[in-house]
């Protein structure tokens, strides 16, 4: 009688294995989070989980002479030569990437459909800074007359770069094998499947599997491997979990798809600093770095009207100048609205009992709305300043002072609280003309110790979120 063949399920949320299906993983408590997988059996009829990558015992580990015959390596002998970064040829990516590829790296690029991840990579594998090195693009969505159209949209010749629509892994993975490239984009993760999982391309046991193993790809070649994934409605990049912590570095675009701007955030990077944000238009053209990034950010935003206050944001390592609005209306009906786009609906939530226990506004049957104007979120509390004379201006009615701008965290009691790097965001305020900055009280010596030009800013110094309103209007 012909074996059936053996499978597991495993928890798309933790991993954890087991032989029976359960509807709570015993692992982390979640519920309907077991996924069915096909175990791998070995001749000896073993289960072997790690034997499954039969394509790579070909490969030859490249240029690790050091290895000793067990396998072990020294760590003072350990080269470093081969972490020296590759630009991708677009500076605001490069932003991103911590200053550039990592060759041996996994990079996983995420966004909503049609927000430009395609663009994107394709701009880049025409740009390969790998010198010498092939650039191989594996198309899994779309044929490659279309990849061919938007290259020709893109004005790129891109004589160097290699194309081969397959979804098929053990094929790309001997393509790769035999290539040699030293940079693999992979449009998109959720197309490709492995020939031995019966389950269908898209699935989770499937992107775990071929997840995997680009991973052992890259790091056996040492090349880059950039991984395209989509977003779930909720946000979060379609597959299980474990893709996140499998990969060496996170990116997801943000903006909205109705501007012209595009943002690429940092979630997670293992060879350089996390919430690093790449700042980009949509041209004609595709993708074009935006140069002037708080200037576009605070374009064409309304003067001298009621629910408008700027702030300087610090975005990675940079500062950033944003608009925030709100709008307060009296509630139609019922319960009063709170919706907030690009900011904390909690964070909202308590500066307005702030504003209401210390400046006296009565929020009570109002709706509010408050919005970061370009489609960007922030979690920078030094917006709280900004939010809260935003809402009180809604509220009476009046606009903020102009050419001035809020930085400020607030703490429970209305105090304000201390920011980092006070300097940077007054230095970007002052560059884009902003004549007065409100301060907490606790950011004088750094305030002092700034170099005047004729460009800084006039500096105001509030201890509490009353004095600050005080200034500001
Ligand atoms: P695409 O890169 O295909 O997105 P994804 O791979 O993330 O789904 O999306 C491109 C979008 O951008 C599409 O709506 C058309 C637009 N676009 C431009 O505005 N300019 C261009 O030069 C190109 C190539 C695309
Ligand atoms: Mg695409």
């Amino acid at each position: 009688m012909a074996k059936k063949p053996e499978t597991i399920f495993f928890c798309s949320e933790c991993g954890y294995e087991t032989r029976k299906w359960l509807g709570r993983c015993p692992g982390c408590q979640a519920w309907n989070t077991l996924v069915e997988s096909r175990s791998v059996t070995g001749s000896d009829g073993t289960t072997k989980n790690n034997s499954r990558h039969s394509w790579l015992t070909t490969a030859t580990r490249a240029g690790e002479d050091n290895v000793s015959e067990d396998g072990l390596l020294d760590l003072s002998t350990v080269s470093t030569d081969r972490i020296a970064r590759v630009s991708s040829g677009l500076k605001e990516f490069d932003r991103v990437l911590g200053g550039g590829f990592v060759p041996g790296s996994l990079v996983l690029v995420g966004g909503d459909p049609g927000i430009g991840k395609s663009t994107l990579l394709l701009q880049v594998s025409a740009k390969n800074k790998f010198k010498g090195g092939h650039v191989l693009y594996v198309c899994g969505e779309e044929s490659p007359s279309q990849v061919k159209l938007r290259a020709s949209r893109l004005e790129i010749k891109g004589a160097a770069v290699k194309l081969y629509p397959e979804i098929i892994f053990e094929r790309i993975a001997q393509v790769i094998l035999k290539l040699r490239p030293a940079l693999v984009i992979v449009d998109s993760i959720q197309t490709m499947y492995s020939e031995e999982l019966t389950s269908a391309p898209g699935s989770v046991s499937q992107i775990r599997e071929v997840t995997a193993g680009f991973l052992r790809l890259a790091k056996h070649l040492n090349c880059t491997i950039v991984l395209v994934g989509h977003v779930t409605k909720d946000g979060a990049i379609a597959g299980p979990r474990v893709l996140e912590h499998m990969v060496d570095t996170v990116l997801y675009f943000e903006g909205e798809s109705h501007s012209s701007l595009r943002m690429i955030r940092g979630f997670k990077n293992r060879f350089g600093a996390t919430n690093e944000l790449g700042i980009f238009e949509m041209t004609g053209r595709g993708l074009q770095t935006v140069e002037n990034a708080s200037l576009a950010m605070i374009a064409g935003r309304p003067q001298g009207v009621a629910g408008s206050a700027i702030t300087a944001c610090l975005e990675g390592t940079r500062p950033l100048l944003l608009e925030i609005q709100v709008l307060l209306n009296d509630t139609a009906y019922g319960m009063p609205q709170r919706m907030a786009q690009g900011l904390d609906r909690g964070r909202i939530s308590m500066l307005m009992a702030v504003l209401e226990k210390h400046i006296g506004l009565n929020f009570g049957n109002m709706d509010a709305f408050c919005n970061v104007v370009g489609g960007l979120r922030i979690d920078d509390p030094a917006a709280d300043l900004a939010i809260a004379a935003a809402m009180t201006s809604s509220y009476r009615d009046v606009p903020v002072k102009n050419q001035g701008i809020l930085i400020g965290e607030i703490g429970l009691t209305g105090e304000l609280r201390p920011v980092s790097a006070v300097s940077q965001r007054i230095g970007e305020a002052g560059r884009l003309g902003f004549t007065t900055c409100i301060l907490p009280g606790s950011c004088r010596r750094q305030g002092e110790q700034i170099q005047a030009s004729k460009s800084t800013p006039e500096l105001l110094y509030a201890d509490h979120l009353s004095e600050a309103l005080d200034m500001a209007f």
